[in-house]
């Protein structure tokens, strides 16, 4: 099965969840949202973990690296609500703040929790990941966010639209 099947088998609900459908709105990096993102993420964990023939539980990957950046809000300090900022830098928080919204909203497992609180690791240098599918997520998180920035990511947010195009019929 090809990985943007597994995506859409394994991530269905969460693509079409309405909340998660507003990170359309919001910028990650260059013309990238947030909702193409954990999307490519997702890809190219689930390619890494082929690559490497990594034995994961595929439903766990899916689930956490989809919901790893759920916190939310636009997170360029100029359009970052004012209470957010008062957490501290958004590279520290938004691991927690994503965890916590995805267990409110989706009842993750404590795995999956674990994925999305440790995907910044090393710059949350204390939360190390647990787990397989969190060390593919940390190291596809770091790809993706390179190709973005870098504005070389062959995939934009109209490939992703028209993947998940089928979720909203
Ligand atoms: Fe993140
Ligand atoms: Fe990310």
């Amino acid at each position: 099965m090809k990985a943007e099947q597994v995506i859409l088998k394994y991530g269905g609900d969460i693509l079409a969840h309405k909340l998660v459908i507003k990170s359309k709105d919001c910028v990650q990096h260059g013309d990238i949202s947030v909702y193409t993102h954990c999307f490519m993420v997702a890809k190219y964990a689930l390619l890494m973990s082929r690559l490497f023939n990594v034995r994961c539980n595929t439903r766990a990957l899916v689930t956490g690296v989809l919901l790893h950046d759920f916190f939310m809000y636009d997170w360029h300090r100029k359009k970052m609500p004012e209470e957010m900022k008062k957490l501290g830098l958004h590279g520290f928080t938004h691991p927690v703040t994503a965890a916590k919204n995805a267990r409110k909203y989706f009842n993750v497992s404590k795995k999956e929790y674990d994925m999305i609180i440790c995907h910044m690791f090393p710059l949350t240098i204390t939360r190390v990941p647990h787990s397989k599918e969190g060390w593919l997520l940390c190291g596809a998180d770091k790809w993706c966010s390179l190709l973005e920035t870098l504005r070389i990511q062959p995939y934009d947010n109209a490939y992703v639209d028209r993947l998940t195009e089928s979720l909203r019929a």
